[in-house]
């Protein structure tokens, strides 16, 4: 082969090297041209996704944070729904579903005359207290397998503290809405690494 051969297999390669790249150039540009002004999605939509995680996150907050802000009047209107099986005011009468003046902190299954099952009946020994009552009425089933109050239960936990802060305005002596809890949960993780800091340094102290 002599060299004017490898000229052409040279200049071959060089053509198909810049030929190559033309094409590249080429489409890139065709893409940048046909690129549109606006994604095919409202952006807005995209931000909303971090604030139903927020409010999913929400749903999982104490009773306690609930209870402490929990407005009476509107728990009265959620109690419409279980008027129709309970009475609240005192000396009410079972009806479907035993009296209820005075139980937020009262004896499970404790009242007088209501034949209660025996899944109810065999947590005698506990209070509704803030955090049972919390189960009971976030899902009577969940709480309490083989109940018979046949209530699904309130999904909404503002509608769920308000109806508790209502039961417990129904009372002789009403107890105190437990306080808002605080958020320690920051402080307590900046405070770790403090810790660990200070460790070697007591290392050092003891050689
Ligand atoms: C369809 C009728 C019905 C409805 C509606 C209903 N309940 Fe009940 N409830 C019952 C029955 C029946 C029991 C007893 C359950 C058992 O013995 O297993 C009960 C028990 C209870 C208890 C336990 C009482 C105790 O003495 O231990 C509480 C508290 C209670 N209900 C609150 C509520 C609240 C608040 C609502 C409305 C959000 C509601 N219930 C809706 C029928 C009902």
């Amino acid at each position: 082969m002599d060299s004017f051969e490898w000229n052409k297999i040279f200049g071959g390669v060089l053509a198909g090297l810049v030929a190559v790249l033309g094409v590249s150039i080429t489409s890139d540009m065709m893409f940048a041209r046909h690129l549109p002004e606006k994604p095919g999605y409202e952006v807005a939509g995209a931000e909303e996704a971090p604030a139903a995680g927020a409010a999913a996150a929400e749903a999982e907050k104490p009773a306690a944070f609930y209870l402490a802000s929990a407005d009476v009047a509107k728990g009265e209107a959620v109690f419409k729904k279980c008027a129709a099986c309970h009475n609240v005011d005192p000396g009410g009468a079972n009806g479907t579903g035993p009296a209820l003046h005075g139980v937020v902190g009262r004896p499970i299954a404790a009242a007088a005359g209501f034949s209660y099952s025996d899944a109810l009946s065999g947590m005698k020994s506990k209070n509704w207290d803030w955090d049972n009552l919390w189960g009971w009425l976030k899902s009577p089933k969940a709480f309490m397998a083989g109940n018979k109050m046949s209530f699904a239960g309130i999904t909404k936990p503002e509608d769920r503290a308000a109806v508790i802060a209502y039961l417990n305005s129904k009372s002789a002596s009403p107890l105190p809405l437990p306080a808002a809890p605080a958020e320690e949960a920051p402080a307590a993780e900046e405070a770790a690494p403090a810790a660990e800091e200070a460790a070697p340094v007591a290392d050092a102290a003891a050689k």
